[in-house]
């Protein structure tokens, strides 16, 4: 196993395709990624860049066969995860890297109260007494801003709020004290208000129990209010990572561009915002040279023709674009 000692999370290189009978969809291409503990890092992208893949390839729930991991490593604390056994991750897998999803009402058990299923977790992967774990899951409903209600702990899911049902999920993906938290667009689903709460949130735990979070969304605007670093993944490769200040004040590639013309958010209120021309292409069907020649408006012959190597332009700025000089 290699060693490192220096991040949470590093991903090298890591490749991977779906195989089917009309042919391997290649999913991501070659993606580096990293994330320090106590960081915000966001990976940002339209539907169908790679954003679910990359998450469900660090839980060690890609499902092999159809899919294939082609090449790259997956180091999790120095570990490489690619090729460890189901029990492993099993093992990892809501102790120490938690994941919360878009729709909480998918991932919540309808017919088990909420207090049996966090304390289910507490029981399974702390080996705490049951009276322990009704303790420790009133505090973390009281950690998610719901107070320590024994009224939410005997409430089955549909009898709360949106809002509730995500804040008890969050609860339920930090009780463990994971180092590691993927939240794959846990907002999109709220309204404006709720979203803000639950940023807010998320931030402030980032801080208290100083783990890293892999945040997940296509929303550059809401990924400003929360990141510490952003990357940006295209048909299934990073075309640009940056710290968030730079990401928006010295935007080297021309799809980070596109996105950041397409943000909803107040200041263009009233002015129509401006779709990205052409959609993404699927990954059975990925565009020769840059992926995203065919939908840039910079766009020469060469983009047709060569990958973009990734360079670095200082300070931890890096973008794969053959017109960024
Ligand atoms: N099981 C699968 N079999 C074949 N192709 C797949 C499979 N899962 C994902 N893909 C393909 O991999 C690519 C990336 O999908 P992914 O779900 O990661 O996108 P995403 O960025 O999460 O999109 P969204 O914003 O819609 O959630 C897509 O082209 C998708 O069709
Ligand atoms: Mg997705």
């Amino acid at each position: 196993m290699q060693k490192s000692d220096k991040n949470l999370l590093d991903i090298n290189n890591l490749d991977i395709s779906f195989i089917q009978a009309r042919g391997a969809a290649h999913a991501l291409r070659g993606i580096d990624l990293t994330i320090a503990s106590g960081e915000i890092l966001a990976l940002v992208g339209e539907s169908g860049s790679g954003k679910t893949v990359t998450s469900m390839s660090i839980m060690g729930l890609v499902p092999i066969p159809p899919a294939r991991i082609n090449k790259g490593s997956l180091l999790f604390k120095g570990n490489d995860l690619i090729g460890q056994p189901h029990a492993e991750m099993r093992k990892l897998r809501g102790k120490e890297i938690a994941m919360i999803f878009q729709e909480p009402a998918k991932y919540l058990n309808p017919s088990l109260k909420i207090g049996e299923q966090i304390t289910e977790m507490l029981v399974l992967h702390l080996n705490m007494s049951k009276k322990q774990a009704v303790e420790k899951a009133l505090e973390y409903l009281d950690v998610v801003g719901l107070g320590k209600s024994r009224r939410v702990l005997n409430s089955y899911p549909h009898e709360l709020s949106g809002g509730m049902k995500q804040r008890v999920m969050i609860a339920m993906a930090i009780c463990c004290n994971p180092s590691l938290l993927i939240a794959d667009e846990p907002t999109t689903a709220l309204d404006v208000t709720l979203q803000l709460q639950i940023l807010k949130l998320i931030r402030n735990l980032k801080k208290q129990f100083s783990m890293g979070v892999l945040f997940i969304s296509h929303n550059l605007g809401i990924v400003r209010e929360i990141a510490d670093r952003i990357s940006v993944i295209y048909a299934g490769k990073i075309v640009e990572s940056a710290s968030n200040q730079n990401l928006f004040e010295d935007t080297l590639h021309p799809y980070t561009r596109a996105l950041l013309q397409s943000i909803p958010d107040a200041e263009k209120r009233g002015h129509r915002l401006r779709a990205i021309p052409g959609s993404v292409p699927d990954a059975e069907n990925i565009p020769s040279g840059c992926g995203f020649h065919p939908r840039c408006p910079l766009a020469q012959d060469m983009c047709s023709q060569e990958i973009p190597l990734t360079k670095d332009y200082g300070n931890g700025h890096s973008a794969a674009c053959h017109m960024v000089h």
